[in-house]
């Protein structure tokens, strides 16, 4: 899938989204609350990147229990960024907020940021070496030792441990009500427009793009995520 299939992909899914997400809220919960902890060290007024944060669920965390922090969020779907920005208006937020509709490389601003959230995205770019830009260009947007948080869906595809996860996800999205046929839809996407990889292979593109021996401090299920700091 190229970016504007990629894009027009997310613009469908954006109405239902949040709600979609909210069933699952336990996966992504301790990533959020670990998130806290890890930017703990970051400036009472620092300035965070969010890359590809879809609805705005990260950003809403962080936001609400850092008061003086600003964010430049960055989406290349129209429409979830219109349901990012109806989130921040309704929890009083937005104008801590610059809105980018497009990619990392494409933003204007030449401030640099303290940290960066990317939570899900990199997994949908197939080529390594590419992966790796990703990152480098998240990389470029960060101070010296600037913090990444980044998170994936990752597994060694089609090994043991893949299957009896797999078995797990399903059963978990089953109870969450989401429709069968959506799973088997979101099945046949991993197999084509999903890269999901051994942990540390990830962790191999996220040091080619810059950043030093990302930490893994979380997972569930598939999503795992790590840390790590740029480069000198
Ligand atoms: C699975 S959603 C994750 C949204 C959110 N981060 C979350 O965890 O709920 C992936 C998001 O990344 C965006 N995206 C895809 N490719 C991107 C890229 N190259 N740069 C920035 N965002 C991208 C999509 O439009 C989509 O909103």
């Amino acid at each position: 899938m190229n970016q504007e299939e990629l894009k027009a992909v997310f613009d469908k899914q954006a109405d239902g989204y949040e709600e979609q997400q909210r069933k699952l809220a336990p996966i992504h919960d301790g990533l959020y609350f670990q998130l806290e902890w890890i930017f703990s060290e970051l400036p009472q007024t620092a300035r965070i990147l969010c890359v590809g944060l879809g609805a705005g669920a990260e950003l809403s965390y962080l936001a609400n229990r850092f008061p003086n922090w600003r964010f430049t969020a960055v989406e290349p779907s129209g429409a979830m960024l219109d349901v990012c920005r109806n989130r921040a208006e309704k929890e009083g937020f937005i104008s801590r907020c610059t809105f980018h509709e497009g990619y990392v490389e494409s933003i204007s601003d030449i401030d640099l940021h303290d940290a960066a959230t990317c939570f899900m995205v990199s997994q949908f770019i197939l080529d390594d070496g590419v992966r790796s830009k990703f990152f480098r260009n998240i990389s470029k947007r960060l101070k010296p030792a600037g913090i990444l948080v980044s998170a994936d869906l990752a597994s060694a595809a089609g090994s043991p441990e893949y299957k009896a996860l797999l078995k797990v996800w399903v059963s978990m999205l089953h109870a969450a009500n989401v429709p069968v046929d959506a799973i088997e839809r979101t099945h046949s996407a991993w197999a084509k427009d999903v890269s999901i990889l051994p942990p540390d292979d990830v962790k191999a593109i996220i040091r080619r793009g810059g950043f030093d021996s990302p930490v893994q401090f979380y997972q569930a299920g598939f999503v795992h995520a790590w840390f790590s700091k740029r480069s000198p």
